[in-house]
């Protein structure tokens, strides 16, 4: 459920007409509704309400400070995966006891900068990163807390891009070089190990492989008891899907029961790392239309929103719903949506029935919450989107929008 809905064929985010936000914050636009956020956290993590848990939004998926504010008010920890995102969870006054902090590459700069702020823990990924952590926290005299990310080769299902959690993948370790980890993890002064981490990928749209891969980790976590270690957090990062078209992925609260089910008589706190559930269906992308072209083989709406702004049908192919912020019933036409950037791949939707639209038009792109800005780059020296979130009949803008300035601001 999202707050984005047609008011007598007119968009509206919340109380507010795209229309006349698009007119004052100009395009392209992303708007985020403030409803929807809340709505999605709340219903996240009130499905794991029978567990100890804690729902660390995973920053990557919109890391926009006044968003991440919003669900740092509604109790979410987060989970990072850069030196940066820690800066902005920090900023976002997230607690850093509801911070993990996942991924191949920590640098060791950010590694002292994680045990510093007193994260709750690092999700290692590797035993070279396991003994980096543990000689960076030696020289500070702390201990680092960690879990180990099991890789348990289970098939997500899901874009080959967005899969982690298969042999063939950069992630993790798998079962045996965990076990021997956990065993070195063990002998090392400076390090506590305290949890098991595992994520398989991202835009799960059943249930199947969560629990396939659950199922291994905790035959993994009998062996780890046997080792006398005493495990405490058991995460098992994000994934769940959207709907984007015509996916059906389970509702939270069906991830919820199953978790529950599995996972109540044990001593453990679950870890969620969800962060397209939270933020995908919580953002449009609003966009004019430039100039409609038809050539002898297509038609084409070039909008001034381009892959830089949304590289996400370009990088996987994946499908935005699009439609029209004033609707004007015109008769569908089979078209190419694409932006003014110099390159074939440069598109936001293929073969796609649209209604004829015209010049000066606004499109919206729906979805775009996730995995929109936070993706977005400068290239063809276009100064990026802004960014508004929508509160009943209020807006902040969460985002100027950035001037050439900007553009060459680092380079003088
Ligand atoms: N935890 C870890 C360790 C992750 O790597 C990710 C996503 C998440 C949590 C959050 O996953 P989610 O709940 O959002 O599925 N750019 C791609 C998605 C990449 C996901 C990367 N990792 C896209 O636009 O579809």
């Amino acid at each position: 459920m999202h707050h984005f809905q047609y008011i007598n064929g007119e968009l509206f985010a919340e109380d507010l007409a795209v229309k006349e936000l698009a007119a004052k914050h100009g395009t392209p636009l992303y708007i985020y509704s403030t409803a929807t956020l809340k709505r999605h956290f709340q219903a996240f993590d009130s499905a794991f309400s029978g567990l100890e848990h804690l729902t660390c939004y995973s920053v990557k998926a919109n890391s926009n400070l006044h968003l991440l504010r919003l669900l740092a008010g509604l109790g979410a920890g987060m989970d990072i995966v850069s030196g940066g995102e820690l800066h902005r969870a920090l900023t976002a006054g997230v607690g850093p006891e509801k911070i993990v902090y996942s991924g191949v590459g920590k640098k060791a700069e950010e590694i002292a900068r994680a045990l510093e702020a007193g994260i709750l823990m690092f999700n290692v990924e590797s035993r070279a990163e396991l003994e980096r952590i543990n000689a960076i926290a030696g020289q500070s005299g702390k201990r680092a807390r960690v879990s180990l990310r099991i890789n348990p080769d289970v098939d997500p299902k899901t874009h080959p891009y967005i899969s982690t959690g298969l042999k063939k993948n950069k992630f993790g370790l798998d079962i045996d070089q965990s076990l021997a980890a956990y065993q070195r993890a063990k002998e090392l002064k400076a390090i506590e190990p305290v949890g098991i981490d595992c994520h398989i990928g991202s835009q799960l749209t059943s249930l199947d492989p969560f629990m396939e891969a659950l199922d291994k980790v905790l035959a993994f976590y009998e062996r780890l008891k046997d080792l006398g270690l005493d495990i405490r957090y058991l995460d098992l990062g994000g994934g769940l899907g959207i709907t984007y078209d015509e996916e059906d992925p389970p509702h939270p609260s069906e991830l919820g029961r199953a978790l529950t089910e599995a996972l109540r008589d044990l001593p453990l706190t679950l870890i969620l790392e969800p962060g397209r559930v939270i933020a995908g269906n919580a953002g449009i992308l609003v966009t004019e239309v430039l100039y409609t072209k038809k050539t002898p083989s297509k038609e084409f709406v070039i909008v001034d929103a381009a892959m830089n702004d949304l590289v996400r049908p370009s990088l996987y192919g994946s499908f935005h719903r699009i439609s029209e912020v004033v609707q004007m019933h015109r008769p569908p036409l089979t078209v190419d949506v694409v932006g003014p950037i110099c390159e074939s791949g440069d598109f936001l939707a293929r073969e796609r029935v649209l209604p004829l639209v015209e010049q000066g038009e606004l499109l919206a792109l729906f979805s775009a919450g996730a995995y929109g800005f936070s993706m977005s780059s400068n290239y063809n020296s276009r100064p990026r989107a802004a960014e508004i979130l929508v509160d009943g009949d209020r807006v902040i803008v969460a985002r100027r929008r950035e001037t050439y300035e900007d553009l060459i601001r680092l380079e003088s």
